[in-house]
C-alpha cells in the first residue's frame, strides 16, 4: 500500500503492485497462463507463514521450492507421460542426476547402456563412484545383457531409447519386468522419442526423464529438464535436486518450454516423417556406408521400436565411407542445416559426436558405444524435406574431393 505522503522513490517500488491489486492476474481468465517471476510470496499472517513451513497450507513461499508457472508445465508433462506427477529441473543433466541420486545410496549398483548421452555416461563412470555408486555398462539393446550384469545390490536399471547418438533401442517392457523382479527401478531417458512417440511409464518404467532443452522446448531458446513418476518418487527427486541441490527451472524457461510443448505433436510428426525419408535416401547414397534409424527395417532394434514406439523420431545418424576428414568437410559444407550441438530444434542440426558431445568418453568407451570417427548425427527439423535433401546432397558431394 502506498500513500501520496510517501517519497517518490518508495512509491516507485510499491505503487500499483499491492498484493490485493494483483487480483486481475488471477481473475482475468487469461487464455495464456500468466508468467509468475516472483522469487518470494507474501506469507500473510505470522501463523499462516509458520503453518506454510510446517506444510499445513498451500501457500507459495519461495521460488526455489514452488512456482505457479513451473507447476503448470509440470502438470502438462505428467499428463503427456501418463505419470502421477513431474518436477521440472534446471537442465536435462539435473534431471538425470536427480533421478539417479534420489533413487540410490552408497553401496548401490546400476546397470546402464554403453550407448547413452556422453555426460550421462560420464556421471555414471566418473562422478557417482565417488559417492559409492558403481555402474556396470552393457549392450542396452539386450535384456539378457542387463540380466547377466545384475548383482544383489542392483537398485536401478537405466535405459536411454533411442540412444544418443546411434539410436540403439532398449526393450522397455523386458527391462521393467527384469527390474521389478530384482526389486530395482527402471529409469528411462525419453529425450529422443518424446511422449509423442513413446511413453515409457505405460510400458512399465518407474521414472521417465527428459532434457526439455530439446524437442519439448523445440525452439533452441531454453535449457530445462523434467523427471516424471509417482507422486512420492517425484517428491523425493524434487526435495533433492530442486530444493537441496538448487537445480530449479527458471519460470521464464518454463513459459518458453510450455509454449513449445503445445506444438510438439505437429513438429515431431513432421520431423519424424522427414527423418524416415532422409534415412532411406542416405542409405542409398554412395558416400554413406551405414544409417542408424530405428524406422529402417534393417535396424536391429526395429521390431522392438515398432512395438513400443508410435513413429520413430527426428534423430538419425550415419557413417561416411571415408571417415573423419570427410565428416569435417560435410559439417563445413552444409548451408541450410546448422552445424551445432543440441537436437530436437525446429532447425535441422548436424554434429560430429566423436569430437564434440561424446569427446569426454575414453576411446574404448566410445568404441563400445558404437561412436565411430566417421559418424555424423542429424537432428531433423521442420524445414521442407526437398530443401534438406538438397543441402545434404551438396554437402555430401564434398566427400568426393
Ligand atoms: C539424451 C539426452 N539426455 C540428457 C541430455 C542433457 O540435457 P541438457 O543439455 O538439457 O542438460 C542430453 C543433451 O544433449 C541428451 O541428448
Amino acid at each position: 500500500m502506498t500513500d501520496s505522503r510517501q517519497a517518490i522513490g518508495t512509491r516507485a517500488v510499491h505503487a500499483g503492485e499491492a498484493i490485493d491489486d494483483q487480483s486481475a492476474l488471477t481473475q482475468a481468465r487469461a487464455l495464456e497462463p500468466p508468467l509468475v517471476l516472483s522469487s518470494a510470496y507474501n506469507l500473510g499472517t505470522a501463523e499462516q507463514a509458520a503453518a506454510a513451513f510446517r506444510g499445513e497450507n498451500e501457500l507459495y513461499i519461495y521460488g526455489r521450492w514452488r512456482n505457479p508457472s513451473v507447476e503448470a508445465l509440470e502438470r502438462k508433462l505428467a499428463d503427456l507421460e501418463s505419470a502421477e506427477a513431474a518436477v521440472a529441473t534446471a537442465s536435462g543433466m539435473a534431471a538425470v542426476t536427480g533421478a539417479l541420486l534420489s533413487s540410490l545410496r552408497a553401496g548401490d549398483h546400476v546397470v546402464a547402456p554403453w550407448s547413452c548421452y556422453g555426460e550421462t555416461s560420464r556421471l555414471l563412470r566418473e562422478h557417482l563412484p565417488k559417492f559409492g555408486i558403481e555402474t556396470t555398462f552393457v549392450d542396452g539393446s539386450q535384456v539378457e545383457a542387463y540380466a547377466a550384469a545384475l548383482q544383489a545390490n542392483t537398485r536401478l536399471l537405466y535405459a536411454e531409447t533411442p540412444s544418443n547418438p546411434v539410436l540403439k533401442i532398449c526393450d522397455l517392457e523386458g527391462l521393467a519386468v527384469l527390474a521389478h523382479r530384482q526389486g530395482a527401478q527402471l529409469v528411462c531417458d525419453n529425450t529422443f522419442a518424446t511422449p509423442i512417440h513413446q511413453r515409457p511409464i505405460e510400458l512399465g518404467a518407474d521414472i521417465v526423464l527428459h532434457s526439455m532443452t530439446k524437442a519439448l522446448g523445440g525452439h533452441g531458446d531454453a535449457i530445462g529438464g523434467v523427471i516424471c513418476g509417482t507422486r512420492s518418487r517425484v517428491h523425493e527427486a524434487s526435495e533433492l535436486v530442486v530444493k537441496g541441490f538448487g537445480g530449479v527451472l527458471a519460470p521464464f524457461n518454463a513459459f518458453l518450454i510450455a509454449r513449445g510443448v503445445r506444438t510438439l505433436s505437429l513438429r515431431q510428426r513432421a520431423a519424424s516423417a522427414s527423418a524416415l525419408e532422409l534415412a532411406h535416401w542416405l542409405g542409398r547414397h554412395p558416400a554413406v556406408s551405414h544409417v542408424h534409424y530405428p524406422g529402417l527395417e534393417s535396424h536391429p532394434g526395429h521390431p522392438v521400436a515398432a512395438r513400443q514406439m508410435e513413429g520413430f523420431g527426428a534423430l538419425l545418424s550415419f557413417e561416411l565411407r571415408s571417415g573423419l576428414e570427410a565428416g569435417k568437410r560435410v559439417l563445413e559444407s552444409v548451408e541450410l542445416i546448422e552445424h551445432a550441438v543440441s537436437l530436437g530444434d525446429v532447425r535441422s542440426l548436424i554434429t560430429h559426436p566423436a569430437s564434440t558431445t561424446a569427446s569426454t568418453m575414453p576411446a574404448d568407451t566410445r568404441r563400445r558405444a558404437d561412436i565411430s570417427d566417421g559418424l555424423l548425427r542429424l537432428s531433423v527439423g521442420i524445414e521442407a524435406i526437398e530443401d534438406l535433401r538438397q543441402d545434404l546432397a551438396q554437402a555430401l558431394s564434398s566427400c568426393e574431393r
